[in-house]
């Protein structure tokens, strides 16, 4: 970044917390379409859903839908949101593999119609809910260095798949394709690929039975850069995976992907000002207005790290940053190399986009700090 631009982005902060207060939780609406249409050049023939989960804020669902965009939803009220800002249901898949009744029951009366599974008491449930749906198997993936495993939860042993995509064409469902998560923030390419090898055998099994899938779902995990020393591991990957991809699946199956995190990570800072300072074992410690608590919980649920800055210049020091809960828990990172803080100052984090505010609690009845969508 040049000097100019931080010195605008240092004054654009200033006046915005000046106009809001603190914290805040910034969403870059420029930002989100370039993300969108990064995604697109770099896997163009993969058609994404944006996984709700990652941040459902109605300013980047409505931002989205404008674009034209198909979404992964995961409950009630993100069918309900999107459904409300004019998304046709076909443009949805609800890709939780385990729903419960009501919501398959709902999901079929709002005519989303499309179900990712990975059971067959599963399918039993779709197959009475919400019979004819089209469905997806979900098989598990090697998740190796990626920082949210998801194959611990979720997805078929590739070997169980063929019985149970026949079972479900037995119980009057359409068997429509294969899906997987290599893990979110996966930074290791070769997890997707021998995810694609697991799909074409499973595709190729399927035809002995008669059964043609047309869609295979490569789900999300797509990475990011969260500090700005990082490369941009995902630009590295993506011609693999379009190479992969043509020379593996034939051009009359459909791609689709689920990214979250790719899609709005790099759109959101979270603005925070410093409450409390005190001095520890001759350490600094800095209390700020949002912590693990809030807009910051990915740090337990999404493992996630984080690049903290201030504006402050000066020689610094390793110092400790805490949330503004009572609960001793809520201390955001032990080792900070940070100026001297004052109360008042300001402390911001890029890259927070995603399993950030979608996660936070109003634990201590604290507001979850204020959302504002800027250019
Ligand atoms: C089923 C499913 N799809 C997509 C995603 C989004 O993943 P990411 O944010 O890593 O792209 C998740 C994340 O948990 C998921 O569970």
């Amino acid at each position: 970044m040049h000097k100019k631009d931080d010195n605008n982005f240092k004054q654009f902060i200033t006046d915005i917390v000046k106009k809001h207060g603190t914290p805040l939780f910034l969403i870059s609406g420029v930002r989100l379409k370039e993300r969108v249409e990064y995604f697109r050049k770099l896997l163009p023939g993969v058609v994404p859903y944006y996984a709700v989960k990652a941040n459902p804020s109605s300013d980047i669902l409505k931002t989205f839908a404008d674009m034209g965009l198909c979404f992964d939803v995961a409950s009630e009220n993100e069918i309900g949101n999107l459904l409300k800002i004019g998304v046709p249901p076909d443009n949805l898949i609800l890709a939780n593999s385990v729903k419960s009744p009501s919501l398959i029951k709902f999901a079929r009366e709002k005519k989303v119609l499309l179900f990712t599974f990975d059971s067959e008491y599963e399918l039993q449930k779709i197959a009475k809910y919400a019979p004819g749906s089209r469905v997806i198997a979900r098989i598990k993936v090697p998740n190796v260095g990626s920082i949210v495993e998801l194959s611990l939860k979720f997805g078929l042993e590739p070997e169980d798949v063929l019985s149970l995509l026949v079972r479900a064409k037995n119980l009057g469902l359409k068997p429509e394709g294969i899906s997987f998560h290599v893990g979110s923030q996966c930074t290791r390419v070769e997890n997707y690929l021998e995810s694609f090898e697991l799909t074409s055998m499973i595709l190729k099994d399927a035809q002995t039975k008669n059964i043609r899938l047309k869609i295979v779902d490569i789900g999300g995990g797509f990475p990011i850069k969260h500090f700005s020393h990082e490369e941009d591991i995902f630009e590295e990957m993506a011609p693999v995976l379009n190479r992969e991809i043509d020379r593996i699946f034939d051009k009359s199956i459909q791609i689709i992907g689920e990214p979250g995190r790719a899609l709005v990570g790099p759109c959101c800072t979270l603005v925070m000002r410093v409450i409390g300072k005190s001095i520890r074992k001759n350490k600094h410690w800095y209390y700020l207005d949002d912590g693990v608590y809030g807009c910051l919980s990915g740090i337990i649920y999404d493992h996630c790290k984080y690049q903290f800055n201030v504006f402050k210049k000066g020689s610094v020091q390793i110092s400790t940053l805490a949330g503004p809960t009572c609960d001793s828990f809520d201390i955001i990172s032990v080792s900070e190399d940070l100026p001297e803080l004052e109360i008042g100052d300001i402390v911001y984090v890029k890259n927070i986009g995603a399993y950030s505010i979608a996660t936070a609690t109003n634990f201590n009845s604290i507001p979850v700090a204020k959302t504002i969508l800027t250019e």
